[in-house]
């Protein structure tokens, strides 16, 4: 029999059992359940309805339910129709007629928002955690490869050198972006809906202020209709990783082509890189393949919790269950994904000779001539038609373009520009990709990651 079995003549058919249980996925949400259990309690003594001794029972009821969870011990009964049901089910078990009291002031409504706002919190925190550390790995490549130059593509053509942690920073100036938006999420989900009760609060003398500070929420709901249907916290936080998620696919999709031959940029290391069943000398980057491969799912979820929420009248509606495993996986799969690729950038080696052979593409300099040419006082629209028709030329000719420059009177003063590497160190404007630019970047990553570090442990 289910909790709230008193008003029903005939049980529950299997068929509604199976679509509505949800004991089978928000299981997750137990720890989450009890800390919000436990400030609820601590609300109901406060307030009067619960002796000191009474809270006192169910508090330690509630640890011995915790930990029968925990150790994997807790039997699940057939009426346990969510964790929030079979927690306070075990617990009335354990801590006899005093259980009967625990729902006091109380709704499912309330509590399973409370146990899902915590959940979120301690989510994005994590999540923010991991990020920081895949943005300390593409630092620490960075660091130890700190000459290295490749081309900078637009249209996947070469374009200009760049420093490789230029290139490597681009990507930790969006995963900053990220953590600050996880935090950004996490603040405004810092707010207790406890207390809320079904729909409209209670006849009873509660103090949601109160049980929001036990809980560490900034503050408590201002409105109980808002605080058990506003699901905006899941819905942010399944773009914030959505987004993450495509970041982390972009990266995915370019490990893919470095570690290619066509590329032969970088290579993974033997501990990040899946072999084939049939053919022996394949390396295969799978883990960047799944990078990329796992962010469909990601914006897939957040699609579905929308359309869930969309037209849905105010308030509980029992749609909203179907919050938790998008949330769940999307939280899950992008922490997977998070770990793998930290992983795998700490285990690459990166070709340098290669990388820089191919940013050392004499058309690369095309730009660098054409700006010495207006140094010399040439407008820039003639100075790169002039550059054009050298390069044109070399086209033709199958030449590179340093012949032509060689051979051009007007030109020819430029050679040296296509010395190896000069190309770049040329790139000196405000967050170029030169080494004296970087240089100065890093500085302001540095700050911006100092800053990130403390919102997220704040
Ligand atoms: N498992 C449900 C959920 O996650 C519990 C809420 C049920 N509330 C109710 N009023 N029937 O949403």
């Amino acid at each position: 029999m289910t909790l709230w079995a008193g008003r029903f003549e005939t049980p529950m058919a299997q068929a509604l059992w199976d679509l509505s249980e949800s004991y089978s996925f928000d299981v997750t949400l137990y720890e989450h359940d009890i800390r919000g259990s436990h400030a609820h309690v601590e609300g109901l003594r406060s307030a009067g309805l619960l002796s000191d001794d009474e809270a006192r029972l169910l508090r330690s009821t509630l640890e011995a339910v915790r930990e029968e969870i925990a150790r994997g011990e807790f039997v699940r009964h057939d009426s346990d129709e969510d964790i929030h049901m079979a927690i306070e089910r075990r617990a009335t078990e354990l801590a006899g007629p005093v259980g009967a009291k625990i729902h006091t002031a109380r709704s499912r409504n309330d509590q399973v928002a409370t146990a899902l706002r915590l959940f979120t919190r301690d989510a994005l925190t994590g999540i923010a955690t991991r990020v920081l550390d895949l943005v300390a790995a593409l630092r620490e490549l960075a660091d130890s490869n700190a000459t290295a130059y490749l081309p900078g593509y637009t249209h996947l053509q070469r374009a200009q050198p760049v420093l490789l942690a230029h290139h490597l920073y681009a990507h930790a100036w969006a995963l900053v972006r990220d953590v600050e938006r996880l935090v950004d999420t996490r603040e405004r989900a810092n707010v207790s809906p406890l207390g809320a009760g079904a729909v409209a609060g209670t006849s009873l003398p509660i103090d949601p202020d109160r049980t929001a500070r036990l809980l560490g929420f900034r503050e408590a709901f201002a409105n109980s209709m808002d605080a058990v249907s506003d699901r905006d916290f899941v819905a942010e936080t399944l773009f914030d990783i959505a987004l993450l998620g495509v970041h982390l696919s972009r990266m995915g999709e370019e490990l893919v082509l470095w570690t290619s031959a066509e590329f032969g940029f970088a290579a993974l290391g033997d501990d990040f890189t899946t072999g084939s069943s049939m053919l022996p000398q394949k390396k295969n980057s799978d883990v960047a393949e799944l990078a990329r491969g796992k962010s469909g799912r990601l914006v897939g979820n957040l699609t579905s919790l929308l359309v869930t929420l969309k037209g849905l009248p105010l308030t509980y509606n029992r749609d909203l269950q179907e919050d938790k495993e998008p949330l769940f996986d999307s939280v899950r799969q992008v922490e997977l994904v998070l770990r793998a690729l930290a992983g795998a950038y700490r285990s690459l080696s990166f070709n340098a000779p290669v990388a820089a052979r191919a940013a050392d593409d004499e058309f690369l300099v095309a730009i660098d001539i054409a700006e010495r040419l207006v140094e010399a006082g040439m407008p820039f629209r003639r100075a790169h038609e002039r550059v054009g028709r050298a390069v044109g030329d070399a086209v033709r000719r199958g030449v590179g373009l340093a012949t032509v420059v060689a051979e051009s009177e007007d030109l020819a003063l430029y050679g040296e520009l296509f010395e190896a590497g000069s190309a770049l160190d040329l790139r000196t404007s405000p967050g170029a990709s030169g080494p004296a630019a970087v240089a100065a970047q890093r500085e302001r990553l540095d700050a911006a990651l100092a800053r990130a570090h403390s919102r997220v442990s704040a």
